[in-house]
C-alpha cells in the first residue's frame, strides 16, 4: 500500500474505530412480548382465575417464559405463586409495601414491584431473557401498542363467560406467524403467534 493511500485510510480507519467503540454503549431494547389464552369473545378470566382448565396451554405459558422475566399484575401474581422459579418477576401495584418475594424465595428468581409499565419494562431490561407481558386486563390494555415482539395468543373457540377481556388486537397483530390446533376434553383451540 502507499503512502499516499495509507495516509488517507488512517482518518477512515480512526472513525470506523471510533464508531465501533460507540457501539459498546448502543443501547437494544429488550423485546417485549404478550402472553395470554382467551376466549372468541375475548374472555381472559371469571372470579379471579382462568375460566377453563387446559393443562398444554398451562404447560405452554410455562415453557415459553422460563428463563425470562414476566410482567404481571398484583392480582395475577397472587394466582400464580411460582411465577418467580425459574423466572425473574416485575410486579405491578401501586403498594409499594407488598412484600417483595414469594414464600418460597430461595427458588425464586429476581423480583421487583413497578408502580407502572413503563417502570415495569424499564426495571425489567436489566433481568434476564426477554420480556412477557402476562395480564391481566389492564396490562395488557396497556401492553398491546407497546409491544415489540409477538402476541402468543391461545385463541380457545368458544363462547365464555368472564369479567376479565382481552383487547381487541386484531388491528395491531394481523400477522401470523405460526399457528398449531389443538383439544382437550370439549375445548377447541389454537396456538397463535401474531406479529404487527
Ligand atoms: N387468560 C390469561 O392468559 C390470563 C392471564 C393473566 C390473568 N388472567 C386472569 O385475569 C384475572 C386477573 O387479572 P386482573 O385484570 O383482574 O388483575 P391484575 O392485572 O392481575 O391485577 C390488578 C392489580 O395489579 C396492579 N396493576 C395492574 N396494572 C397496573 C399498572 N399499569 N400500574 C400499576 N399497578 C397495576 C394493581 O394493583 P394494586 O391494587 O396493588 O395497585 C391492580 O389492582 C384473573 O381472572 C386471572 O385468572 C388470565
Amino acid at each position: 500500500m502507499s503512502l499516499a493511500t495509507s495516509k488517507g485510510l488512517k482518518p477512515v480507519l480512526n472513525l470506523l474505530s471510533l464508531a465501533a467503540h460507540d457501539l459498546t454503549f448502543f443501547f437494544v431494547p429488550k423485546l417485549t412480548h404478550l402472553i395470554v389464552a382467551c376466549s372468541a369473545n375475548r374472555v381472559i378470566g371469571r372470579a379471579g382465575s382462568l375460566p377453563w382448565s387446559i393443562p398444554e396451554d398451562t404447560q405452554f405459558f410455562k415453557r415459553k417464559t422460563l428463563g425470562h422475566t414476566v410482567i404481571l399484575g398484583r392480582d395475577s401474581w397472587q394466582d400464580w405463586p411460582d411465577a418467580g422459579h425459574g423466572r425473574d418477576v416485575v410486579l405491578l401495584t401501586s403498594r409499594p409495601a407488598l412484600p417483595h418475594k414469594s414464600e418460597s424465595a430461595e427458588a425464586a428468581g429476581q423480583f421487583r414491584c413497578a408502580g407502572s409499565l413503563s417502570e415495569a419494562i424499564e426495571v425489567a431490561q436489566s433481568y434476564q431473557g426477554d420480556i412477557y407481558l402476562c395480564g391481566g386486563q389492564r396490562v395488557y390494555e396497556e401492553g398491546l401498542p407497546l409491544a415489540t415482539g409477538s402476541l402468543f395468543l391461545t385463541l380457545i373457540y368458544a363462547h365464555v363467560d368472564g369479567d376479565r377481556y382481552f383487547p381487541d388486537w386484531r388491528g395491531q397483530f394481523s400477522r401470523e406467524i405460526s399457528r398449531k390446533e389443538s383439544c382437550h376434553e370439549a375445548w377447541r383451540y389454537a396456538f397463535l403467534e401474531l406479529g404487527r
